[in-house]
Parts: C-alpha cells; structure tokens; sequence
C-alpha cells in the first residue's frame, strides 16, 4: 500500500525549481508518532515532504485528525519527529522555537489582559521590554483594523477582532515564516471572507512567508500559490498542486473553468482513503495494523 502512495505522490524537488535557491522551509521524510492509551503508538504523520519557498503562500488540506495540526506543531519546534528532518533555512539541526509565527488552532487570548498586552505577550515571551513591545505593538495596530481598541478587553471584541490581535501577536512575535492553524475555522462566513481578504493583504506587504493549514479546498485555492492534500492518519502527501491564478486575488475567480478542475481534482484526493458509508476503508486498516 505505501508503495502505491509513494508511486502516486508528488514530492517536492528539494530546491525550488524556479529560482534554484534552498526553501525556507523544508520537511523531508517526517514521522510522528504518539502514545495513545492502553501503551499503544499511534502514527500521527507518515513520511511526510513538504516545503515553502521564501515568500511562498503555502496551504495544507486534509480531513479532521490526519495530523494537519501536529505537522505545524513540528515546524514551530513544540515537538521533535519521530524520523525525518525539518529545516529552516536549509538547517535541519537548529532549533526551531520561536523562530516562526506559530498561531495554534485554539489561540486564546488572555481575558485579563487587554488587546495591545495581548499582542505583546509573544514578544515579551522573547524577553523583549513590555515597553519597547507595547510601541512595536501600536505601530502595527492600525494596520490589523485595531486602531482605538489597544484598551479592550477580549470579552468585549468581536470574534474577527479577537482573532487578528491573535495574529498580530503571531505577527510580532515570529521571524519571516507564519504558520496558521485554521485561523478562519470557528468565524461566520461573512467575518471568515473580510479576514481572508485581509490575510492576503497583509502577507502581501510584510512579504512573509505562509503555511496555513485549512479543511477548506475553496480557502486553500482563494489564497495559496500551493497546496498540499494529506491523506487521513496516518498523514502523509497524497497530492501537491500549484494554484494558476495571478495576484490579487477575488472570489470569482474560483468560477474559472482551470480552477474548477483543480478543485475537483483536490476534493478528490481528500475523500480518498476517507471513510465510505460510515466504515473506513480496508487499506486504511490494513495501515493501522502493520504499525
Ligand atoms: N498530544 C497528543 N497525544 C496523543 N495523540 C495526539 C496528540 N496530539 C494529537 N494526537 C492525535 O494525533 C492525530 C492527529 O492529530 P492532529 O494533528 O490534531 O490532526 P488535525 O489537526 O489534522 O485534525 C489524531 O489522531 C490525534 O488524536
Ligand atoms: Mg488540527
């Protein structure tokens, strides 16, 4: 079955094919297992490849619980793989915390602390000043639609608010990569379509670079110049595709016949391996009892 999966990826060159330079970040070949209950190891990841080229706008799709959230947990340097090496830069042995904007997929903000404080709290993680942080934190303020809500309390902010100050910190907080866990995930659609623009505006002028991870293939192709499709647990590249579509981006451009395709073609490989009329599918089991 691997070898089937193997023959049907498409792993990334490990340079970046059209300017040859190393990729900012670069996955090879990552594993990851946790201790489930009863002492069993349970595969979270399997032999995954992935990277992101230096200003790259990356998506990563994939069902519920096929490690989508412990691969970025992985880059930020919250864990170590079980095999595999990730590099930023092209350093596989440097530590990586901190040295990414790492928003987890349930970032909450401190209640007692207000908006700007909130925004802060990365950098003074970092042993930055409170003051020199609260300077840094207003001059981009205005820019996150923040202006005048720096005294707020989170209790009091809308939930798109909440979550650009919880970018904002990320923002600050991180070096020239961002990696974003279902930022959109729990917003309505109206608020989830004014950050998404948003969040495509912002990427844009810092010239940062992006892994975002989404369920949503609409999301992934409104915003990313790539997307990986992970396979269901254990997650591993089942598809890597190159979105066509020139910058700025608008909505409507998803109607497009090319565009069209490629989702299909991505929705395809996401409900492959995914359960059928409620009952998984062999191959998948057949996985899990080879562990
Ligand atoms: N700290 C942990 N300990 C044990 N199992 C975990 C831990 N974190 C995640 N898992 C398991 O690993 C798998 C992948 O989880 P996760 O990365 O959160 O998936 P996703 O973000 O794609 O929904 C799931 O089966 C989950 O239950
Ligand atoms: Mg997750």
């Amino acid at each position: 079955m691997m070898e089937a999966q193997t023959a049907r990826m498409q792993i990334p060159e490990p340079q970046d094919v059209t300017t040859g330079a190393t990729p900012l970040l670069d996955v090879r070949g990552v594993s990851m297992r946790y201790h489930a209950s009863g002492g069993a190891m349970l595969t979270a990841l399997a032999d995954v490849n992935l990277t992101v080229a230096a200003g790259e706008f990356v998506a990563l799709v994939g069902p519920s619980g096929c490690g989508k959230s412990t691969l970025l947990a992985l880059v930020a340097g919250l864990e170590e793989p079980a095999a595999g090496t990730i590099a930023l830069h092209g350093d596989a042995g440097a530590r990586r915390l901190g040295r990414a904007g790492y928003m987890p997929q349930r970032d909450l903000l401190l209640p007692w602390r207000r908006a700007l404080d909130n925004a802060t709290a990365g950098l003074e993680a970092q042993g930055v000043s409170r003051r020199v942080a609260r300077q840094r934190a207003h001059a981009i303020f205005a820019d996150f639609g923040l202006d005048g809500f720096e005294r707020a309390y989170p209790s009091t902010l809308s939930g798109g608010m909440r979550q650009r100050v919880a970018f904002a910190r990320t923002v600050l907080a991180g070096g020239d990569l961002l990696l974003l866990d279902e930022p959109f995930g729990a917003l309505d659609a109206l608020t989830r379509a004014g950050l998404q623009r948003w969040l495509l505006d912002v990427w844009e002028r810092l010239k940062m670079s992006c892994l975002l991870v989404t369920h949503d293939v609409e999301e992934a192709l409104l915003l990313a110049d790539r997307i990986y499709v992970l396979s269901p647990r254990p997650g591993h590249v089942q598809l890597e595709r190159r979105v066509p579509l020139a910058r700025p981006r608008q909505p409507e451009m998803l109607a497009q016949p090319d565009i069209l395709a490629l989702k299909a073609e991505l929705l395809a490989a996401l409900s492959e391996g995914m359960e059928v009329n409620g009952t998984p599918m062999v191959a998948d089991r057949r996985m899990e009892a080879a562990q």
